[in-house]
């Protein structure tokens, strides 16, 4: 089970990261075409990317994913660290999401330095999380973060940063 939930992990991301570095160069496009059938095309390519490709993409993998820790106990450094570079590749997703809503009116345009940023921002994300699952980075978070991964720990730490509170007993 686990290697075909690997399988269908690794092979859902690159679906997804795929979708998210054409989509920019898609935006980009748009400012060729005046309203017409040419921009109609770009705009269904641009939505089947974003709509039946790159998201079932990313929902399938975040899935596998989440079973994965089940199955593979992974409760590390590297990968809370991950998490986080996760978190903002979904937001950047959902960047892309908002952008292909608007390129389309009449008005709509995504400049080349908005192309260059978002398409640099896609791969620096991509090779960064592929990087920190494949070198599991040895990170020492009794350093910065002592209570990090203790049981109970994470509430002392969020205690030091918000003072103490009460808590409300039921
Ligand atoms: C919420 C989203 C995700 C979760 C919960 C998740 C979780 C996991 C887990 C638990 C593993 C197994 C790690 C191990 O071998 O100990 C794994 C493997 C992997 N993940 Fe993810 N992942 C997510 C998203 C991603 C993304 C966005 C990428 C790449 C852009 C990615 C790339 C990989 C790769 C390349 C492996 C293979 C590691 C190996 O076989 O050694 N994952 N993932």
């Amino acid at each position: 089970v686990t290697t075909l939930l690997k399988f269908v992990h690794i092979a859902t991301i690159s679906i997804w990261s795929a979708g998210l570095v054409v989509l920019p160069y898609l935006f980009w496009q748009r400012r060729l075409l005046a309203a017409g059938s040419e921009l109609d095309r770009l705009h269904r390519i641009t939505r089947f990317v974003f709509v039946a490709m790159a998201s079932p993409a990313a929902v399938v993998a975040i899935g596998t994913g989440t079973a994965l820790i089940f199955t593979q106990g992974t409760f590390r450094e590297w990968f809370t660290l991950k998490m986080v570079l996760v978190g903002m590749m979904v937001m950047l997703h959902v960047v892309a999401g908002l952008v292909a809503m608007r390129v389309f009116s009449p008005e709509g345009r995504f400049g080349a330095r908005s192309t260059t940023l978002l398409t640099g921002l896609y791969l620096t994300l991509i090779v960064a999380i592929v990087w920190v699952v494949l070198a599991k980075p040895e990170i020492d978070s009794t350093q910065f973060a002592d209570q990090l991964f203790r049981p109970g720990g994470l509430a002392e730490w969020i205690a030091q940063f918000f003072g103490d509170t009460s808590t409300p007993t039921p």
